[in-house]
């Protein structure tokens, strides 16, 4: 017979808890940019619309956030607002995403502001987007122009939001914008951009202020291999986790050795059990297996990425080898069984308790996302949200797990509910 059993692990003082945002996803009419472009012209599944009308609700969404306890906000900024045409400054919005983070610090709630998550303006685009030659110079031009604005009010920086699955789904899938087929090398010369543009970016941030703390936000699927006892599978296995997982750090000390990032962000959602597969460049980092043949059932979630939460403190350990501070700066689940996204959430906030225990140096902890919106080549499809979003009326409703999570932002601490039994 089994003994219930619970205990309580604290986190420090002044951790944060906080949900994630990005512009394109939930601000709404953002018609300057190559998203926008694309999914008027059809190009694209879904149009995002009037997405989450966030530009104008924000005051009400950070009501939300407050209410929910949480003590820190992750969002971005619009380039293609703010450089709606080439060297041209568009003051009202510099202006506008002044008064968001004032918004936020009035309620007491830290901003975690990104600089970069997918979207780009349309004339940065067509200038040829992020494997042309003067990307980085472009961007670093935006970031001087918009930092002394925002500076005095933002400690907590992401540069860019995972350069590796934009690379990915933009030139090697060839699905997002530009969409304009595959093309490796195109790929090859934008990640080396991205992570120039991220070092620019830190420095301009550090000449500002003395005190920020600047990362980038990277996608950490927990790569295994299907078959341990293959060589080729572990062989794939190796070279996938190297491409996703490795290499945007190694780009960037590739050449300058300098450290460029004051803490990891680590944006978790999911295990790649990988397996060799002989097909084109493919073959090269191998294919994902999802079958049930590893001795355990696996979950999925709607959109096909495998549910697996102790890969949230393998790759927190992992990446704790820095020597720099973590944040989890993205997990979630898309699903509409609210118990399933409560689970997820218990479960993966167990992993998160037990590596902030073990002494992991990890500062915060955002949940993506705060509500329903517009996720990419998804649309509406998928459901991502603490709350739901009504697309008509546009009103908020919190669902159950927003609230379990309440509970763990006021507590300031996870309850380990009859530990041996919480995976089953
Ligand atoms: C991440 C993205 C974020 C959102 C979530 C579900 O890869 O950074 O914008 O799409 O996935």
């Amino acid at each position: 017979m089994q003994i219930p059993s619970t205990r309580s692990i604290r986190f420090p003082r002044g951790f944060l808890w906080g949900t994630a945002t990005a512009s394109h996803q939930v601000e709404g009419g953002n018609r300057w940019n190559d998203w926008w472009q694309l999914e008027q012209a059809g190009r694209l599944p879904y149009a995002s619309g009037d997405a989450c009308r966030h530009y104008e609700l924000f005051e009400q969404d950070f009501d939300l956030v407050k209410s929910s306890a949480q003590n820190a906000h992750r969002l971005s900024i619009e380039w293609s607002r703010i450089e709606p045409a080439e060297g041209h400054w568009n003051v009202d919005a510099i202006n506008h995403y002044v008064s968001v983070v004032r918004a936020l610090r009035q309620r007491g709630i830290e901003p975690l502001l990104t600089l970069h998550h997918f979207s780009n303006p349309q004339w940065f685009a067509e200038r040829g987007g992020w494997h042309a030659s003067g990307a980085v110079g472009l961007f670093k031009r935006f970031v001087e122009r918009v930092i002394p604005h925002l500076i005095g009010d933002v400690r907590l920086w992401l540069t860019i939001n995972e350069p590796t699955v934009y690379v990915k789904r933009a030139y090697i899938s060839g699905v997002w914008p530009p969409c304009a087929g595959r093309s490796p090398w195109k790929a090859v010369r934008a990640l080396r951009n991205m992570m120039s543009a991220h070092r620019a970016a830190y420095a301009i941030l550090h000449r500002a202020r003395a005190d920020v703390l600047v990362g980038f936000a990277h996608s950490t699927p927990w790569v295994v291999s299907c078959d341990a006892d293959r060589v080729l599978d572990r062989l794939a296995a190796f070279a996938r986790d190297f491409v996703l997982n490795r290499l945007p750090y190694r780009l960037l000390d590739w050449w300058r050795p300098s450290r460029v990032f004051d803490f990891v962000g680590v944006n978790y959602y999911t295990r790649s059990v990988t397996r060799w597969r002989l097909s084109g460049l493919a073959a090269l980092v191998g294919a994902e297996c999802r079958e049930d043949h590893h001795g355990e059932p696996r979950s999925f979630n709607s959109l096909g990425w495998e549910i697996y939460p102790c890969g949230l403190r393998e790759t927190l350990r992992r990446m704790a080898r820095f020597g720099v501070p973590l944040i989890v700066t993205e997990n979630g689940i898309s699903t509409r069984d609210e118990q399933l996204r409560a689970r997820f959430l218990q479960q993966h906030l167990r992993e998160l308790a037990l590596a902030v225990e073990e002494g992991l140096p990890i500062l915060g902890y955002f949940y993506w996302t705060l509500y329903d919106n517009f996720e990419w080549t998804e649309g509406y499809e998928s459901s991502f949200g603490l709350s739901a979003v009504d697309r008509l009326t546009q009103r908020r409703s919190p669902r159950p797990a927003a609230e379990a999570y309440m509970r763990i932002c006021t507590d300031n601490s996870v309850t380990l509910e009859n530990p041996t039994s919480i995976d089953s």
